[in-house]
């Protein structure tokens, strides 16, 4: 085992990380966590076993390098202590379907095996991007994560909000409160601070757009995605009005799916919208000629590029031809200028800078 800030020094000297302060401020968190864990407990009689550390909530902006330091806290705490890494909304996935496995079989209080599940698999948990939108996660985190604590599990979480923001304005908010107090309690609450956005740092200067589809579109997008991802990722199924809208590909806040993923199926303007607040960057692969003989499809592409604007989503993506040449016949042609032109507006180096 090779303390996190170590691991981080690694990197540094062999000239992958950039040496930043705010990191290495945020770094002295883990190792914290790190050593607490990794130092054996001494039992006796009359000895106490100490309590688990706090946890860490680190929160701040886009692209500051959050999710790569938990990853490295992850990685240096490797097969020595059971840490599972999952993304927030993934795992409150996991759980509400446990709960409905529970219920179907009768169980009056749905929440507990569920949890004891959890206890029984992990010491650390490792949430990337913890956010809350959704009166059901709202309304269980709370005796969830009372539960976690209890039985003295770790938990550590990348945010881009700070406690007191979560699940801002959601309804009836005041039952979430307590859960706001637990994480204040039993995480340290780390905010990183940092100039750099290292992910737009990493796009800066480089294509984003690639024309036409082919074998060298799709190599200079598997190396941006590797680059982005480190090349993991695993599909991510959003809950959209209690339908599954799934990205076959997510890691770290980049989603990739192709065009025929998102656009050749019947998703609305509701699973656009969930999709861009799901991602920082999409990826997206084999976008067609557009007419009239695709006209439906069309139509959804300029509805998930309208979400993705809004929302100021990056996109990085393989099309046919140049956005003003995507669609140049049939009826749609008017509507879609306007998408022609926020697809060069997102191909700027200064879009999305947060
Ligand atoms: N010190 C660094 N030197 C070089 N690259 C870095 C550094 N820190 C982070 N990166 C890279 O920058 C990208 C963004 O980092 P990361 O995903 O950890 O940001 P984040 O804070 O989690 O952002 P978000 O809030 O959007 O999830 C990643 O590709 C990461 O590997
Ligand atoms: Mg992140």
């Amino acid at each position: 085992m090779t303390a996190v800030s170590d691991l981080y020094a690694a990197r540094v000297a062999e000239g992958t990380l950039h040496a930043d302060t705010a990191q290495e401020a945020a770094l002295a968190e883990f190792d914290r966590i790190y050593e607490a864990l990794s130092t054996p407990v001494k039992r006796g009689l009359f000895r106490k076993a100490p309590p688990p550390p706090r946890g860490v909530y680190l929160w701040g902006g886009v692209g500051r390098g959050k999710s790569m330091l938990m990853d490295l806290f992850v990685e240096a705490l490797g097969d020595t202590v059971p840490v599972r890494r999952v993304h927030f909304h993934a795992f409150m996935q996991e759980i509400h379907a446990g709960m409905h496995e529970a219920r179907a079989k009768g169980v009056a209080d749905a929440l507990a095996p569920v949890a004891d599940a959890v206890i029984r698999s992990v010491k650390v948990l490792a949430f990337d991007e913890m956010q809350i939108t959704d009166i059901t996660d709202a309304m269980i985190v709370g005796r969830l994560f009372e539960a976690l604590f209890a039985a003295g599990v770790v938990v550590v979480t990348t945010s881009n909000r700070v406690p007191d923001d979560l699940y801002k304005d959601g309804l009836n908010r005041q039952l979430f409160l307590p859960f706001i107090e637990l994480i204040k309690e039993r995480m340290r609450v780390w905010e990183m601070i940092s100039p750099t956005d290292y992910r737009q740092n990493r796009l800066e200067g480089a294509r984003v757009y690639f024309t036409p589809i082919g074998p060298a579109a799709r190599g200079e997008i598997a190396a941006i995605w590797r680059d982005l991802t480190g090349g993991a990722g695993g599909p991510l199924i959003l809950k959209v009005k209690g339908r599954d809208v799934e990205l076959p590909a997510f890691r770290n806040g980049i989603g990739r799916a192709s065009f025929y993923d998102l656009c050749g199926r019947m998703l609305g303007p509701g699973d656009y919208l969930a999709i861009a607040e799901a991602v920082k960057v999409l990826v997206l692969e084999d976008i067609p000629r557009l007419s009239r003989n695709n006209f439906n499809e069309a139509k959804r592409f300029v509805t998930l590029i309208d979400a993705l604007y809004e929302a100021r989503v990056r996109l990085i993506c393989s099309a046919a031809a140049e956005p003003e040449m995507l669609y140049v016949e049939g009826e749609g042609t008017f509507e879609f200028e306007r998408t022609a032109s926020r697809l060069r507006e997102m191909q700027d180096k200064d879009w999305g800078r947060a």
